[in-house]
């Protein structure tokens, strides 16, 4: 993955240092303000996190650990983070509760349909906007979620292995996730290369991201770190049917379907992993975290949801919901 394109002062500095070996540095000032749609800070914290995944080409490998760039992961996140405490509100719940609580949390949400434009009514270019936006996610599916396994024991341990066993294609390397996702994008005439979309995604699609890594590189974020997964897994059936039907409508085959149609099948049975046995077992042992697990799935209803708002605004208004920088959508 190349480094991507700076996007303020903060990610041209970052960006700059990455190209040299490993070095000490003053970080530069981070902006206080809205953390969720501030381009240059989502891009300077997706970099410092992507370190922990694939790296960039050209980027030693040693950086990764390099206190100077840890401390200013820690003022990004700790942007998010306030962010996210301002706009989330941090349920307390029984940890009896918490299943039914997940399930009233993720039937309540009203954010607009994405999912029924994308059935109903997108074209072929919309489509494959929308895929670029979720490349960014799905050509690691299920990594981060992955961070918070040594830090589980008994039940919970256990059903988030059970989820990850299946999102890593149950040792089959075509039926991995984030492979279908790659045919998918082919399917589409679009570049399947981990990451070569990043300069087109705006902030809000790098928070999607960036949350997850948040809290799955945490420790003390791990009971949101599965609520977080919950939430997708619950929110996943349904539109992912739909998405399934919009590109079968614009013409896509079995093989770019594929994606979708598995995660009808395997979601439905992730649900009922993720919000019983995951949760569930998780609040039991950890009756006090479940506050943090109800938290953790609202954060991810509440990114998607302005996520959602913003590419169906910039659609509404006959404009791309990708950042324009002169390449277009398209096929290597
Ligand atoms: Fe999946």
């Amino acid at each position: 993955m190349h480094l991507p394109t700076p996007r303020g002062p903060l990610t041209a500095a970052l960006l700059e240092r990455l190209t040299r070996p490993p070095h000490g540095f003053d970080a530069p000032a981070v902006p206080v303000a809205s953390a969720v749609e501030d381009e240059d800070l989502q891009l300077a914290l997706f970099t410092c996190y992507e370190l922990h995944y694939q790296g960039f080409d050209g980027v030693d490998d040693r950086w990764e650990w390099e206190p100077s760039l840890l401390r200013l992961r820690g003022e990004l996140e700790g942007v998010f983070e306030r962010w996210l405490e301002r706009i989330v509100p941090r349920p307390a719940v029984p940890s009896a509760y918490v299943r039914h609580a997940l399930t009233e949390l993720v039937t309540a949400e009203e954010g607009p349909s994405l999912a029924d434009f994308l059935e109903r009514k997108a074209d072929l270019g919309q489509f494959r906007e929308f895929v670029v936006h979720r490349s960014i996610y799905q050509l690691k599916e299920a990594d981060p979620h992955t961070w918070v396994i040594p830090r589980l024991r008994g039940r919970a341990k256990a059903a988030l292995v059970e989820i990850q066993i299946d999102e890593y294609g149950g040792g089959r390397p075509e039926r991995m996730h984030s492979e279908l996702f790659r045919a998918t994008m082919r399917g589409l005439g679009l570049d399947d290369t981990y990451g070569v979309y990043l300069d087109r995604v705006p902030a809000t699609t790098l928070a999607i991201g960036n949350v997850m890594s948040l809290f799955g590189l945490h420790r003390r974020h791990r009971g949101a770190l599965l609520g977080h997964l919950a939430a997708f897994e619950m929110t996943s059936s349904l539109p992912n049917l739909k998405y399934g039907r919009g590109l079968r409508r614009l013409g896509g085959d079995a093989a770019a379907c594929r994606f979708y149609d598995e995660h009808v099948q395997a979601d439905a049975v992730h649900e009922q992993i993720a919000a019983h046995d995951m949760c569930g077992g998780f609040v039991a042992a950890h009756p006090a975290l479940a506050g943090d697990v109800l938290y953790g799935a609202a954060c991810a209803l509440t990114l998607d949801r302005l996520f959602a708002r913003r590419v169906l605004n910039r659609w509404e208004r006959n404009g791309t919901s990708l950042r324009e920088t002169g390449l277009t959508v398209s096929g290597r």
